[in-house]
């Protein structure tokens, strides 16, 4: 009663959402290295670059391309993946240009970046969704060949590895955001990793015309943090999906973002953050394999399995139905067991854009219809498993 989990949530303590309010000590140096230095020595890179969102960090990342590769105006992308991406790309002035996905993997299908890849591509942004850890290295040389830069964009990844390496630090950028629901959430907030020396210069020039967030940001920070952290707990949830408030977010409107850099309470409950968040992230991945044993005896459902040399975390559980009335018929029994499922962006890119339907996309176009998230945060108690089992079992059999 009074129980619904939440789609996604992450855990934050009171002294990590109290860090926020540190103020700096005047006069004095700062008791540890900035929140981007410590990022750069956690990802093992050379250098981080730390902004409002997501969306603000690869809006400047893609603006310093273009600036650098004027003759080149595509940037490749996913054909199902989160909308707001393909805002930024026409943001800066560029074309996006969709590639195929695999049902199987969530990844590009096999050939498919070789054919799109030319002489106009900028970037090539490779995702890894829901904490997986996709076989990057695969496309490396390909784009390297083509003149075009690797983004990985580990918005929903950060702590997932691929070959013992953190994803988002084998291409050439890497993408990270601390938004509501992200592995390491802060309320909001972006990264860009520059993995090689030479590139990280590129990127100190650009971020200096980044305005700094003023002060205001940090308070409203820390009460957008301090809501979320309410809505995001199962009795919260209860709540707001009582009231429609889960609903937020869903939409166009929320693709905006503010071209300013991070607020210093988001910097502040990030770095207090970041020693919990391998122990956050094994325990996901620990909810993940016990779902994964309940589904298992579902023949419904069928989930990408990991590659040799990923090391996913599952920010949620993605399971494809086989086909979209089955998830719909899913969704509504697990949901109705108080179990926060999700279909996520629910259309391709081109059924948000159809300016960019430039032929079909089967494949992204089954996962749009056929995937379900489920849960894996630290608020998944035993019953919940019970429950995800026993509403399993109930529908298979209605
Ligand atoms: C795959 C992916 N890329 C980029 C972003 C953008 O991040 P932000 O919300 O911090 O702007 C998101 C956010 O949902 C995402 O899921």
């Amino acid at each position: 009663m009074f129980r619904h989990l939440p789609p996604t949530a992450a855990p934050l303590s009171w002294s990590q959402w109290a860090a926020g309010w540190q103020r700096p000590r005047p006069g004095l140096p700062p008791r540890s290295p900035s929140f981007a230095t410590q990022l750069a020595t956690y990802l093992g890179v050379p250098a981080c670059f730390t902004a409002a969102s997501g969306r603000t960090a690869l809006y400047l990342l893609l603006a310093s391309l273009q600036a650098a590769h004027p003759g080149r105006d595509q940037v490749l992308l996913p054909a199902y993946t989160c909308p707001s991406l393909v805002k930024v790309i026409l943001d800066v002035g560029l074309q996006p240009r969709l590639v195929e996905m695999s049902p199987e993997t969530l990844d590009y299908a096999p050939g498919r970046v070789a054919q799109a890849l030319s002489k106009r591509t900028l970037a090539l942004i490779y995702v890894h969704p829901f904490g997986l850890a996709l076989p990057v290295t695969d496309l490396l040389d390909a784009v390297h060949a083509a003149g075009a830069v690797l983004i990985e964009d580990a918005a929903q990844a950060l702590g997932a590895r691929w070959q013992g390496q953190q994803v988002g630090t084998w291409g050439d950028f890497g993408l990270y955001s601390l938004g509501p629901g992200k592995p390491l959430s802060a309320g909001g907030g972006g990264i860009v990793s520059a993995n090689r020396p030479e590139l990280a210069a590129a990127l100190a020039a650009a971020w200096e015309q980044l305005p700094a967030a003023p002060a205001r940001a940090s308070l409203l920070a820390q009460a957008r943090l301090a809501a979320f952290q309410l809505a995001f707990t199962p009795a919260g949830w209860w709540l707001a999906s009582k009231i429609g408030l889960h609903k937020v977010g869903n939409n166009e409107a929320s693709w905006g973002y503010a071209r300013r850099g991070l607020s210093r309470a988001q910097a502040q409950v990030g770095a207090a953050l970041l020693p919990g968040l391998a122990a956050s992230n094994a325990r996901r991945l620990a909810n993940a394999h016990r779902l994964m044993t309940i589904l298992a005896a579902d023949e419904r459902l069928t989930w990408p399995r990991p590659g040799t040399g990923a090391e996913p975390f599952y920010l949620r559980l993605p399971v494809l139905a086989a086909n979209e009335a089955q998830r719909e018929q899913l969704h509504h029994t697990l949901w109705s067991a108080g179990i926060g499922v999700g279909r996520m962006y629910e259309r391709t890119l081109a059924g948000w854009f159809p300016q960019l339907a430039s032929h079909p996309f089967p494949g992204a176009e089954a996962i749009a219809g056929r995937l379900l998230t489920l849960p894996t945060h630290h608020y998944l108690a035993d019953a919940d498993f019970d429950r995800v089992a026993a509403a399993l079992s109930r529908s298979a059999g209605g």
